[in-house]
């Protein structure tokens, strides 16, 4: 409540007079002293989270991310071979190998963008074959290669993200408001998103989820790469945050500094298969003779290059 409270003391007067017609807040009074309106609506807003908002009540299911012998084949190729994998509420798993090792087709299948080859994979609960509505409705995603529509406005993007969510007006508002601070985006809302540069937009799509209310189930590809050591900053620091609160988070990388920094486990793949997994300290023990997770990874990925 109280970060609420802050986001409501930072918000300019327009933002402040749209939030209070919202709540229902008498705005008569042609001049309303600005610290007045802020408490007013700051009361509003305990009122309201003492009711209770519905998506506080959501939980998520134990077995957040799902994934049960999945295999893609394209063509001869076989991007991904039997991968098991679960990410529970409160964690942040690192899906790490080196390129083509089948980290981007895991995740888009997990997206519902592709189809598997075999296996299947499970979002909340709900299988993405049988349930791909219900499975994507809780599913943040990321993709490798963000794209968007490049003819809407950022705030008219985020606007229409609240909408087809259906998030109550004035948890859209607070949302974008918290994490369009802190993705620095508010220079740039009545941008065109077909004129963002790469960073910009993974920044915008980033605020797109997190719209939507928390606990997150996220799935995203090279989510640092492409920010600026500000932005990198920021997600990360947000993601670990998120994951304290009870999200689960599946993120795929090859940048091993991101890696170790942020996930609790780790999974690591190579030309499809997975060569590792478990805690830092438990892959340790898996390679007795690395001293780092940089060492760990090339060992398990085709051994340490010579010099
Ligand atoms: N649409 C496709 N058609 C054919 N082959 C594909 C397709 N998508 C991926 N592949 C192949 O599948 C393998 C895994 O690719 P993928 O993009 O999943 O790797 P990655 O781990 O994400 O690599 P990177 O670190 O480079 O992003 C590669 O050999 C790739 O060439
Ligand atoms: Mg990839």
């Amino acid at each position: 409540m109280n970060s609420v409270k802050n986001i409501v003391k930072r918000m300019d007067n327009d933002e402040l007079i749209r939030l209070a017609r919202q709540l229902d807040v008498s705005l008569t009074e042609r001049k309303v002293k600005r610290d007045l309106l802020v408490e007013i609506i700051q009361g509003e807003l305990e009122e309201h989270y003492r009711e209770g908002i519905p998506w506080k009540k959501t939980r998520l299911n134990d077995l957040a991310i799902q994934i049960s012998g999945l295999t893609k084949k394209f063509g001869k190729t076989v991007a991904v071979r039997g991968l098991n994998l679960v990410v529970r509420p409160g964690q942040i798993v690192g899906l790490v190998g080196p390129n083509g090792a089948g980290k981007t087709t895991t995740l888009r299948i997990l997206a519902g963008i592709i189809r598997p080859t075999e296996g299947s994979v499970q979002v909340n609960g709900f299988n993405m074959s049988v349930h791909p509505l219900k499975a994507k409705q809780r599913l943040g995603y990321i993709p490798e290669r963000p794209t968007c529509y490049p003819n809407l406005k950022v705030r008219e993007y985020l606007t229409f993200i609240a909408k087809i969510y259906r998030i109550p007006k004035i948890d859209a508002t607070l949302r974008m408001k918290e994490y369009v601070d802190l993705f620095q985006l508010n220079g740039l809302l009545d941008a065109y998103i077909g004129t963002l540069s790469k960073g910009n937009l993974q920044r915008t799509l980033l605020v797109g989820i997190f719209v939507r209310p928390p606990p997150h189930i996220l799935a995203l590809d090279e989510p640092i790469y492409g920010l600026d050591p500000r932005g990198a900053w920021s997600l990360k620091v947000l993601l670990k945050k998120l994951r304290d609160e009870g999200s689960a988070i599946l993120v795929s990388t090859h940048i091993l500094e991101v890696a170790e920094g942020l996930c609790d486990r780790f999974v690591i793949m190579n030309e499809g298969d997975v060569v590792g997994r478990g805690t830092r300290e438990e892959l340790f023990v898996q390679t007795p003779n690395a001293h780092t997770i940089e060492e760990i990874f090339l060992e398990l990925t085709g051994g340490i290059p010579e010099a």
